[in-house]
């Protein structure tokens, strides 16, 4: 465990750009706040500063317990220490390059100054090279250490014959662990944002929430947090039934081992 006693820190990374890291760590941030009741700090370590400037600019919920900064991954861990005092988690939105070099170094950073790492990976043939890159190459190797925890997650994903066979390939990968959930491709997770809120917030019965709830809830259980299990189920129940009877597997989730 690399953060201070009380406060987790948690990170979303991934050296391929666009992968929906900055999308998931708002949507994280502030489910963390509103259904678990969170002292947050999310932070930005893009110099593009895409989570940060959102919060600024879209989000003006004064219950939020939510703050935002943004820091430079060149001594990280002094300067979490210095910003983390009082919060219960720390959110790091880690930053894609097209220079590969300077992503995976911020990506190691983020990884080693974190209790957990989040990996979105979108299944498709473009992003199918850099994710193996980036699996082999650096997570692989730091997953062999001890108390390192971490998943991939899937993510855009859709019902394309290719992307379900990058999914199967993937899951084959056992160096690594996988949530059981993944965040589908939709234009929700985008669309609530310009409206200056989470997907749970702005559409509590469309899929894409439901989807985000399912893996926030498998993050929950992987992280040990179970006091706001009945908020997220709740937030589960005001999903539309009929999305529920077709999608009834996802509801039975498998909390995956790390
Ligand atoms: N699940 C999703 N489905 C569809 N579009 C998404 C999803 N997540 C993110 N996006 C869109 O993909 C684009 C990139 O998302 P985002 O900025 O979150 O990725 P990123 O990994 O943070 O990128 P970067 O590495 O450049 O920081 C944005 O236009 C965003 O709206
Ligand atoms: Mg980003």
């Amino acid at each position: 465990m690399r953060s201070k006693k009380n406060t987790k820190i948690i990170s979303v990374v991934n050296s391929k750009g666009g992968v929906g890291k900055s999308t998931l760590a708002i949507q994280l941030s502030i489910a963390f706040s509103k259904l678990m009741n969170f002292k947050v700090l999310l932070v930005d370590l893009d110099d593009q500063g895409s989570s940060l400037n959102w919060f600024n600019m879209y989000r003006e919920d004064d219950s939020d317990k939510i703050s935002a900064c943004h820091l430079a991954s060149k001594f990280l861990r002094k300067q979490l220490k210095k910003v983390s005092d009082g919060y219960d988690l720390v959110i790091l939105d880690s930053k894609g390059s097209r220079d590969r070099a300077l992503g995976d170094k911020v990506s190691v950073e983020a990884i080693l100054n974190s209790d957990y790492t989040i990996i979105p990976v979108v299944p498709t043939a473009i992003d199918d090279l850099a994710a193996s890159d980036f699996v082999e190459d650096i997570i692989q190797p730091l997953a062999g250490e001890e108390d390192l925890a971490l998943g991939i997650l899937l993510s855009k994903t859709t019902r394309s014959k290719t992307c379900k066979y990058f999914k199967e390939e993937y899951r084959k990968n056992d160096h690594v662990p996988f949530f059981q959930s993944e965040i589908p491709d939709s234009k929700q997770y985008d669309n609530c944002l310009s409206h200056g809120l989470a997907c749970f917030e702005y559409k509590p019965n469309d899929m894409a929430t439901r989807s985000f709830l399912t893996f926030f809830q498998e993050l929950c259980e992987n992280l040990g947090y179970s006091k706001g299990k009945n908020k997220i189920l709740s937030q589960l129940k005001k999903v539309n039934l009929s999305h529920k009877s077709k999608n009834k597997k996802n509801l039975h989730l498998v909390k995956q081992p790390l």
